[in-house]
């Protein structure tokens, strides 16, 4: 309900009655009421005026589990679930202990393990990124599931190019990078039964306000702040990148492979055409990155013209020019 009247608000210039909404929504005034003053609690500055009715003063960004009803339903009815939470574990690790079959969006302010790849922390402060994690179940088999974090990263290149910059590009095979640096990463899990997925966990973590990086990081990552000069709208973000993932999601799962979007994939890395250093299990091998194929591999050739797929799991591809994951 405080979605709805959110929304009655918004579309409304100036003043909109107890009355008109109550019926509008079809329930009493004293509901509207008390919705309004849960609003007011959670933040919101609501003005009441006695004869004329509520109108929302300020559009300071309130991100909560409304909020993101309102988005996902602005989307369709791909996700039909939403939760938010002000701290939590892990969104990932929590996305794993719903057993239901509801595709989930969740989204975090703070995470206090949030997870990276290949065992790797991923710092989640409070306020500072966008911690969020999509469960869907989609028919595919296990092995078809590695696109997805592909099809993550282009809705995520895709969304930031639309609403900021240009020089966004995905350095194989989950990250987000802005001239070397990382903006985000993405965190693909499933759990299976037989030779299908039961449920499919995609958590991305996009650096947002951070003023500045410690440590390591400084010349490894990049925080959106540090690079728009303008501010930036997390659920605007989290809409645009739901939206294109929403979109390629239903694509591929006609065609099972990325052929349909394969030349967008390989102009949008930062790694093809780049010398290579990739890391499996504690050895370095020196390689050509030559292209991303239709199932998701990285194609190399290593310095006596041989060629080699890698595919995800272990393997740490470096950019000998940018940083290392
Ligand atoms: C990486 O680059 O190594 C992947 C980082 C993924 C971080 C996100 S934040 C939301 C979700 N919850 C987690 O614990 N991890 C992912």
């Amino acid at each position: 309900m405080k979605e709805k009247i959110l929304k009655l608000l918004r579309t409304t210039e100036k003043y909109i009655s107890g009355e008109e909404m109550s019926s509008l929504l079809g329930v009493s005034r004293t509901a509207i009421w008390k919705h309004i003053k849960a609003l007011k609690q959670q933040g919101y500055q609501i003005e009441s005026k006695s004869g004329y009715g509520y109108h929302l003063i300020d559009e300071k960004e309130h991100i909560n589990k409304e909020e993101l009803n309102i988005i996902i339903h602005q989307l369709g009815d791909f996700f039909t679930e939403v939760e938010y939470f002000d701290q939590i574990d892990s969104t990932n690790t929590y996305a794993k202990s719903l057993k239901h079959r509801r595709n989930t969006l969740i989204v975090a302010n703070e995470q206090l393990m949030g997870r990276g790849r290949l065992g790797r922390d991923w710092k989640s402060e409070s306020g500072q990124g966008i911690y969020m994690t999509l469960k869907i179940h989609p028919d595919l088999m296990p092995s078809e599931a590695v696109n997805m974090t592909q099809i993550m990263a282009l809705a995520a290149v895709r969304a930031l190019k639309k609403l900021y910059d240009d020089d966004v590009l995905i350095k194989w095979p989950n990250d987000i990078v802005f001239k070397g640096k990382k903006i985000a990463g993405i965190l693909t899990e499933m759990t299976t039964e037989l030779n299908q997925i039961n449920q499919l966990i995609i958590g991305m973590g996009i650096n947002i306000n951070q003023d500045s990086f410690d440590g390591e990081l400084e010349n490894k990552a990049v925080s959106l702040k540090q690079i728009m000069d303008k501010e930036i709208s997390k659920l605007q973000l989290i809409k645009q990148i739901l939206s294109e993932f929403i979109k390629l999601y239903n694509e591929f799962v006609i065609h099972r492979n990325l052929e349909f979007v394969i030349d967008e994939i390989n102009n949008y890395s930062s790694v093809v055409g780049k010398e290579i250093i990739a890391i499996d299990k504690g050895k370095i091998y020196n390689y050509k990155a030559e292209y991303i194929d239709k199932d998701g591999r990285l194609i190399v050739k290593d310095d006596k013209g041989k060629y080699k797929e890698l595919l995800f799991g272990e393997i740490s591809v470096r950019s000998k020019d940018g940083y290392s994951e």
